[in-house]
């Protein structure tokens, strides 16, 4: 059988002849500054896949400021964004002017089926009107005592470690990579599903095998051929790639799968709770389908319309996709960070212990409440410094549906002169730096690229100037997008990080288990990984030493 990546190659090889045939097309202001590319083949993207998450853009930024260009694979020119109105123009203009590439998009309905993600225009819009009660704020704060219960089944199974496996000083090395993927995974299971997997007592739910083949750090520091090959994906015409689907290849194959087995799980809970609701009852459970299967908007006729099960199924696996690596991210470098911080440790462990309690006076097997997580400043100072410092995505690929002339905070330097707004033509693709963003000098001072938490205690954080702000739809930081196809799950994510290490930092003190141990952030593609530098082929990873904590000053 042709394997996925063989047909991949042909047609790649297809679209490079296409392409030679073609001729380069710029549709960039010929004068816009960036760095030379070394070959047409790969142009400077080893650069920025096998770099560090956002370090080649911190360069040429340097270099040629905050708008510059540079070129993928197969002379393809990329404009780079890390001015705020820019950004902010960019990401409002979503869903009409900004769009997904359509071969990508074909490779997303793959992936996550037709959900929000996908979707585009006035449907992307329906989605997002019916998908709201799942994600308003009084549904999501409801949800704190869940994630906390759940982190307390992780404090649970560690302090039984620490019993068993500890050394005589009570300390116990752990890879808590591997932890923070079950804790958000079992999240998910009963935000999403209302289903407890049991993962973090060593079980494995059939649910769980389906969804965990969907995810996973697999392009992590690509070989030169999978970046042209990847590159090439870009270049197959939207069409093939919907056919591509129906072909039994492997790699398809195991989507559909996963599809396959979640779907009829996920059905059969939906036909469960259909019927109760045709019996009048009014269900009271805390997850996506209780929520989803009893909300939906009136038609022009006034008669109530939900969302059809499919795409609830649909977007279900969006939530998995898009909530499951990052959420598992954002959690593992804050774990890092205070573990190399042991004053941030000790002051929000003091915090902690003030609202919560220590591990001898309350037992949280019950969880606590988003009214307790709310009255702890530094608690929200870590989890946002985390989200600046470490944004699981560090950057977002878009594509002008039309020409568009797109305004510059700052006005940037071009060979010829300045410009103040810079002119794109349809197809142009963009590259939105959200670490660039996250970044800016001008906004965070001088100190942008330190993890420094207390900076979010001062007022003036919260208060930026309009022409400064990147139109970020949370705290001002580009970490979720923005405009109409902002992450819908901001809210959710925020408060699962931070009841998660509420949780983990009340009762353990944790340090890295290896001194030697350096954090390097794997930025291959759009998202950020804490991973060892040097050792990227290991995967996520989070060394920690902890020990139960005792006292506190
Ligand atoms: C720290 C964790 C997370 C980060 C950093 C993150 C980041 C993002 C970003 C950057 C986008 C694209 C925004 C844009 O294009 O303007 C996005 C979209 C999205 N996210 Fe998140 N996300 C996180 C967690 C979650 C969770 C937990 C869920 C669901 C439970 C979720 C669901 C979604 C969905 C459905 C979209 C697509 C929205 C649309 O197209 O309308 N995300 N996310």
């Amino acid at each position: 059988m042709l394997s996925f990546w063989a047909l991949t190659a042909l047609l790649a090889v297809a679209a490079w002849i296409w392409l030679r045939l073609k001729g380069p097309r710029s549709r960039l202001p010929p004068d816009l500054r960036g760095p030379t590319p070394a070959s047409w083949i790969l142009g400077n993207q080893p650069e920025v896949v096998l770099s560090e998450a956002g370090e080649a853009n911190r360069r040429w930024k340097a270099q040629y400021g905050a708008v510059y260009k540079y070129y993928g694979c197969f002379g393809d020119e990329y404009l780079v964004l890390n001015d705020a109105n820019a950004v902010q123009h960019v990401l409002k203009g979503q869903t009409t002017s900004y769009l997904l590439d359509k071969s990508l998009r074909e490779f997303l309905r793959l992936v996550t089926g037709e959900g929000l993600i996908w979707a585009d225009e006035a449907d992307h819009a329906r989605q997002r009107r019916l998908l709201s009660p799942a994600f308003n704020t009084p549904f999501i704060k409801s949800l704190a005592p869940t994630f906390a219960a759940c982190a307390f089944r992780l404090v649970t199974q560690w302090n039984q470690r620490i019993e068993t496996e500890g050394d005589d000083k009570g300390g116990w090395d752990v890879e808590a990579y591997h932890w923070m993927e079950l804790l958000t995974m079992e999240s998910l299971g009963l935000t999403a599903f209302g289903v407890k997997f049991g993962s973090l007592e060593g079980n494995q739910h059939p649910l769980q095998t389906a969804y965990t083949g969907l995810i996973g750090s697999a392009y992590s520091h690509p070989s030169k051929l999978s970046i042209a090959l990847g590159a090439a994906v870009l270049h197959i015409p939207a069409f093939i790639v919907h056919h591509l689907q129906k072909l039994p290849l492997p790699g398809i194959s195991k989507f559909k799968e996963a599809q396959r087995v979640g779907r009829k799980f996920a059905d059969e809970l939906m036909a469960k709770k259909r019927r109760l609701l045709e019996t009048n009852h009014v269900l009271q459970d805390r997850d996506f389908i209780t929520v989803l299967v009893q909300a939906g908007e009136k038609n022009q006729k006034g008669k109530l319309e939900s969302m059809p099960d499919e795409e609830i199924y649909n977007n279900l696996t969006t939530f998995w996709v898009a909530g499951f690596e990052t959420a598992t991210n954002a959690s593992s470098f804050a774990l890092i960070e205070l573990a190399r911080n042991p004053d941030m440790q000790q002051r929000l462990a003091s915090e902690l212990i003030g609202i919560l309690g220590g591990a001898a006076d309350r037992d949280l097997s019950d969880g606590f409440s988003t009214d307790e997580v709310e009255q702890m400043p530094y608690l929200e100072a870590v989890v946002n410094e985390t989200l600046r410092c470490h944004g699981p995505i560090h950057s977002g690929l878009f594509r002008a549906a039309g020409d568009d002339l797109i305004p510059l905070s700052n006005p940037i330097t071009t060979r010829d002169g300045k410009l103040n707004s810079i002119r794109v033509q349809a197809g142009q693709s963009i590259i939105c730096s959200f670490d660039g963003c996250n970044r800016w000098e001008e906004v965070w001072g001088p100190d942008a690229d330190q993890f420094r938490p207390e900076r979010w205690l001062r007022a003036e954080a919260k208060e930026i100037e309009p022409d400064k702000q990147c139109g970020g739809v949370y705290a001002n930081l580009a970490t979720f997008g923005g405009g109409p196809k902002a992450c819908i799950g901001y809210r959710f994510a925020v408060l699962e990080v931070s009841v998660f290490i509420a949780a983990i930092i009340r009762d353990f003190e944790i340090a890295l288990s290896r001194p030697d141990w350096e954090l390097g952030r794997d930025g291959s593609y759009i998202g950020t990984i804490p991973m060892e530098r040097g050792r990227w082929q290991g995967g996520g990873r989070c060394p920690l030493r902890v020990r139960r904590r005792r006292s506190v000053m």
